[in-house]
C-alpha cells in the first residue's frame, strides 16, 4: 500500500469535484502491454498498480482498463470465460482489489471493460449449450439456428463477422451459432431474460469491488433485428456509414441501458458508463447518453477525422450540437487499441481511414499528433488518452507475421487485421529488458530505439511529448473551464486553421503545412511546437497548435 503524507495530493483533491466525468481525462491502459511485474513478458494488474504514481503525476482523472478477466485470449481478453474472475496471466481478484484501492488513494478512478455482446466459447453457458444440444434451453442464451440449404449446410443468414468470414459457425450436431466477431466469441441472445439478469449481477459484482464505471464493449450490438434478416445489398462493413445494420444500433439496446442505469445509480460516488457504440451518425450516438441511459459514448466520428481544419470543425460542431439536447458531455479520442496510433495516421496522406500499414513521414506525424492533442484537450467535454500516446509512440508497422495475434489478421478480409501495431508494450526506460516494461521480454517485440521514446528519456526534457501532455493536463486541471460547457466560440481564421475562444482562453490549430500569422489573443500558454511572437502577432508554424490564456 502506498504511504501518504498528511496533505492530500492535488489529484486526490481533483477527484472530489462533482460531475467529475463531464470533463475528465481518462487514460486507457491495455493491461497486457502496460507493465509486467512478474517477468513473463505479459503486462499484469500488479504492473499497473506499480505505475499508478506515473498516471497520477501525468494528470489524468481516471484509468480505463481493457479486459483482464479469465479468458482463453482468442481476442486479447475480449472473449470472457468468467466475468467474475481475473485471468491468472493478469493476476488475481486480490490484485484487482489492491489496484482499485491504491488508485483511489492516488485520486484516480478505475473504469473496467464489460463485454456483454458475446462471451468466450469457453464460458460455462456456451459449453453447456454445446453439450446439451439442439432444442435445449441452454441454447437459447445464444443465437443457435439450423442452417439453410437441403442439409442445412449454409449459414442461417448472410451476415459476416467483423473480423472477416461468415458470422456463423456450424457445430457437430448441425446447428449454427452467431458470432459477430471471432468464432470463439459467440453472441449472447439478449432477448433471453437470464442474460440481462446475469449482466446486472456482474455489474453489481464489480461495483461492490469499488470500480467507478464501465466501458461497454460493442454497446451497439447487443440486440439483433427480429428474425435476423439478411443484409442483402447493404455494405456489411460500413461502421460509420448511413445504414443501420440489423445487428447494430437497434433501438432495443436502449432498454438494456435504462435498466443498467438503475443499478448503477443505487451506488454512491458518481459511477459512470461509457459506450463503445459505432453508429451511423453522432445524432444516433447521442441516443446512448440520454439522461436515463449511459454517461458518455466514444466519439468515433472524431477519431476517424483526418488532420484537416474544415473536417474537424464539422465534426466538432456536429458533436456539440448532438450532445447538447441530451445534456451529455462530448467526448474526444484520437487513439485506442483498435486503430493505428494517430502519430502514424497523421504521418500518412489523408483519406486512408484508421487502419494504416505504412510508417509515413514520422516527424510530420508526431508534429501533427502533438498539435491534435492540444486541440482535443481544449475542447469542452471529456477526453480519452491511449497508453503511449503521451510518449508520441508511432504504430509498429513492421511486426513480423509470425508474432501477430490479432484474430482479424488470421481471418483475412476483416476490417482491421493489423491492430497489433498499436499494442506493442510501452517503453519505460532507455535500456534494459523490454525497455523497462518487464524483466522477461515482451509479448510483441518492441522496435529498436524504442528506449529513446521511453518515459525515462522524455521526463524533464523541455519540449518532449511527455512533458507537453503533463503541462496540458496540468492546465486543464487548474482551469476546469476548459473541459466545461457545451460550446466553443469560433473565431475568424485563415483557411486550414481552427481558432476558437473559451472565455479568455483561445486555441489556434494550424492544420496546414505553412506558417500563418494570427493576432496574439493573450499570453502564450502552451504550444505544440516553436512559435514566433512579434508586434502583437503570433506566427504559428504549420501543423502546430497554440493555447493563449493564463494558467490560473
Ligand atoms: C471492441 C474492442 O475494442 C475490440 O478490441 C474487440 O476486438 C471487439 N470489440 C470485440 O469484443
Amino acid at each position: 500500500m502506498t504511504q501518504h503524507s498528511s496533505a492530500p495530493h492535488a489529484a486526490v483533491a481533483a477527484a472530489q469535484h462533482r460531475d467529475w466525468w463531464r470533463d475528465a481525462v481518462i487514460y486507457q491502459v491495455y493491461p497486457r502491454s502496460f507493465a509486467d511485474s512478474d517477468g513473463d513478458g505479459m503486462g499484469d494488474l500488479e504492473g499497473v498498480r506499480s505505475r499508478l504514481p506515473y498516471l497520477r503525476d501525468l494528470g489524468v482523472d481516471a484509468v480505463w482498463l481493457s479486459p483482464f478477466y479469465s479468458s482463453p485470449q482468442a481476442d486479447a481478453g475480449y472473449d470472457v470465460a468468467d466475468y467474475r474472475a481475473v485471468d491468472p496471466m493478469f493476476g488475481s481478484l486480490l490484485d484487482a482489489d489492491a489496484l482499485i484501492r491504491d488508485a483511489h488513494a492516488h485520486g484516480l478512478r478505475i473504469i473496467v471493460d464489460l463485454v456483454p455482446n458475446h462471451s468466450s466459447d469457453r464460458h460455462e453457458w456456451f459449453k453447456r449449450a454445446l453439450a446439451e444440444g439442439p432444442g435445449s434451453p441452454s441454447r437459447d442464451r445464444y443465437h443457435f439456428r439450423p442452417g439453410k440449404g437441403a442439409d442445412g449446410e449454409l449459414p442461417p443468414n448472410d451476415w459476416e463477422s467483423i473480423f472477416g468470414g461468415p458470422a456463423w459457425t456450424r457445430v457437430p450436431d448441425g446447428e449454427w451459432y452467431l458470432h459477430l466477431f471471432a468464432p470463439e466469441q459467440p453472441d449472447f441472445n439478449w432477448e433471453h431474460p437470464a442474460v440481462g439478469d446475469e449482466f446486472r449481477s456482474i455489474l453489481r459484482f464489480w461495483l461492490d469491488m469499488g470500480v467507478d464505471g464501465f466501458r461497454i464493449d460493442v454497446a451497439h450490438g447487443l440486440v439483433k433485428a427480429e428474425g435476423l434478416p439478411d443484409l442483402g445489398s447493404h455494405n456489411q462493413l460500413t461502421l460509420l456509414g448511413n445504414d443501420v445494420m440489423p445487428f447494430f444500433d437497434q433501438d432495443g439496446v436502449h432498454d438494456v441501458y435504462r435498466q443498467w442505469r438503475i443499478v448503477l445509480d443505487e451506488y454512491a460516488g458518481e459511477r459512470i458508463f461509457v459506450a463503445e457504440a459505432w453508429t451511423p451518425t453522432v445524432e444516433r450516438t447521442a441516443n446512448y447518453v440520454r439522461p436515463d441511459e449511459l454517461h458518455q459514448a466514444f466519439n468515433f466520428q472524431y477519431l476517424s477525422t483526418d488532420w484537416d481544419a474544415a473536417e474537424l470543425r464539422t465534426v466538432i460542431d456536429a458533436t456539440l450540437a448532438a450532445m447538447r439536447p441530451v445534456g451529455a458531455p462530448a467526448t474526444w479520442v484520437l487513439s485506442n487499441h483498435d486503430v493505428t496510433r494517430h502519430a502514424t495516421r497523421f504521418a500518412n496522406p489523408p483519406g486512408l481511414g484508421t487502419q494504416i500499414r505504412t510508417a509515413g513521414d514520422r516527424d510530420l506525424g508526431l508534429r501533427r499528433a502533438r498539435a491534435a492533442t492540444l486541440l482535443m484537450l481544449a475542447l469542452p467535454g471529456s477526453a480519452y488518452v491511449y497508453q503511449g500516446e503521451e510518449l508520441g509512440l508511432p504504430d509498429v508497422v513492421d511486426l513480423p507475421d509470425e508474432v501477430r495475434q490479432d484474430p482479424a489478421y488470421f481471418r483475412g478480409a476483416g476490417q482491421d487485421g493489423f491492430r497489433d501495431g498499436c499494442r506493442v508494450p510501452i517503453p519505460w526506460t532507455r535500456t534494459g529488458s523490454a525497455y523497462g516494461f518487464g524483466g522477461g521480454g515482451s509479448w510483441l517485440p518492441q522496435p529498436q530505439g524504442w528506449g529513446e521514446l521511453s518515459v525515462e528519456a522524455q521526463s524533464g526534457v523541455a519540449g518532449s511529448t511527455l512533458e507537453l501532455y503533463r503541462e496540458a493536463l496540468a492546465v486543464r486541471r487548474a482551469r476546469r473551464d476548459l473541459g466545461a460547457g457545451d460550446a466553443v466560440e469560433w473565431l475568424r481564421a485563415p483557411e486550414g486553421v481552427l481558432a476558437f475562444r473559451r472565455g479568455e482562453f483561445v486555441c489556434v490549430a494550424n492544420t496546414t503545412g505553412e506558417s500563418v500569422t494570427v493576432p496574439a489573443h493573450g499570453p502564450l500558454l502552451l504550444t505544440s511546437g516553436e512559435v514566433g511572437e512579434a508586434d502583437g502577432e503570433t506566427k504559428v508554424p504549420g501543423d502546430t497548435t497554440v493555447w493563449f490564456g493564463t494558467a490560473r
